[in-house]
């Protein structure tokens, strides 16, 4: 069965791509590079002992993703391509819909030209908002606050519109919740461009020392230790959930809006003594105000990903924390 990865050149897209082949498939991943690098694929087959077909284009490009239907059967679309960073979003909101809602609807377009309605789509907790309670329920009331978390929550309208007018589509939309952590051997791993936004890369920066400082955002939440709450989850526990989800899609019947998370939530403060923990590292770090737009606590309950995907997160923070720490210490400037 062949599967096409969008973005699978990118962090949470290379290691998937690793445990799908693993698993048995066979893998074309489709990516622009404008995140990402042909050398995590390189890694990847190194890991994997065989080489992928990597095709680059561009998924607001009908030609370049025609090309590809064309030329390949595909029966599943993982859809992992697009943009993420919150902050560029507000500043720069139209490449966010043109990359994120406009490209996924040429990729949703010429998938169904070809006869390929199967989809597993990367969507984001981000789309609770700042739920009224925690667990977070797949059920909870959306709500987004800028520019990334509305093209997510777009996406995910358009698949519910495109399943409403087609029911022959199978639609998979899985809502990430903090991805954190590396690949075991330490050879793939996250790799932001400059300045990280997210926690886990920040602090490993840190602990390496190419950052000298880490500024926590707020300790006066109403949480167990004042600073944010979040429910991390390593980036491989995440990737067997799309495994999962791939070995049952055909057998859903109604689109699936799914939670993976761990359902655990740890604090900054929490993160950065398991981090210094497992490194033996010290991460400096200072008070500072609360970051616009954060949230105190965030974390899933993820107890219907184990009734319909038989998945549950089973890595700790503490190999989370390792698993980055290998990752950052062997590879200090990234690929
Ligand atoms: P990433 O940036 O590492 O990977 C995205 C990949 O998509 C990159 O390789 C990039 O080059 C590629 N890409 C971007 N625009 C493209 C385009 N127009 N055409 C073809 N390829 C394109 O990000 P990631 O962390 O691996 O995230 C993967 C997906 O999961 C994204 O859709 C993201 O929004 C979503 N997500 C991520 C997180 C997170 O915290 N990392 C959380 C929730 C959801
Ligand atoms: C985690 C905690 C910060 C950096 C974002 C996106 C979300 C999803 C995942 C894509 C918070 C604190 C952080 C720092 C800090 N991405 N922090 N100092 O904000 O939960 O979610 O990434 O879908 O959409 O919004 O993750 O890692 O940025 O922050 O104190 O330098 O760490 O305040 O409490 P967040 P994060």
């Amino acid at each position: 069965m062949k599967v096409l990865v969008t973005g699978g050149a990118g962090y949470i897209g290379s290691h998937t791509v690793v445990l799908l082949i693993e698993a048995g498939y066979e893998v074309l991943v489709f990516d622009n590079f404008c995140n990402s690098s042909r050398e995590s694929i390189r890694r990847v087959e190194k890991i994997v002992n065989q080489e992928i077909t990597v095709i680059e284009g561009d998924i607001r490009n009908r030609d370049d993703l025609r090309n590809v239907f064309e030329k390949y059967a595909i029966s599943t679309v993982i859809h992992f391509a697009g943009l993420k960073a919150v902050g560029e979003s507000v500043e720069k909101p139209l490449k966010y819909y043109d990359t994120n809602v406009n490209g996924s609807a040429v990729l949703f377009e010429v998938m169904a030209e070809h006869n390929c309605k199967s989809i597993i789509f990367s969507s984001s907790a981000t789309v609770y908002g700042d739920p009224h309670t925690t667990p977070i329920l797949e059920n909870f009331p959306l709500f987004v606050t800028n520019p990334y978390g509305r093209s997510k929550l777009m996406v995910e309208e358009i698949l519910r519109d495109i399943y409403v007018s087609d029911n022959e589509w199978k639609i998979v939309l899985l809502r990430y919740f903090n991805p954190v952590g590396a690949h075991e051997s330490g050879t793939i791993g996250e790799n932001p461009n400059g300045i990280p936004n997210n926690l886990m890369p920040f602090i490993a920066q840190t602990a390496v020392g190419k950052r000298e400082i880490l500024s926590v955002f707020g300790d006066d939440y109403d949480t167990k230790d004042g600073t944010g709450v979040r429910d991390y989850i390593h980036v491989v526990d995440l990737s067997r959930g799309h495994v999962q989800a791939l070995e049952r899609i055909s057998s859903f019947r109604d689109p699936m809006t799914i939670n993976l998370g761990t359902g655990t939530g740890y604090s900054v403060l929490e993160m950065i003594k398991a981090f210094e923990k497992v490194s033996e590292k010290k991460v400096p770090y200072k008070i500072v105000p609360r970051r616009a737009g954060d949230i105190a606590t965030c974390f899933a309950d993820p107890s219907y990903a184990k009734k319909v995907l038989d998945w549950e997160a089973t890595k700790t923070i503490d190999e989370m924390c390792k698993d980055s720490w290998h990752w950052q210490s062997k590879n200090p400037n990234g690929y």
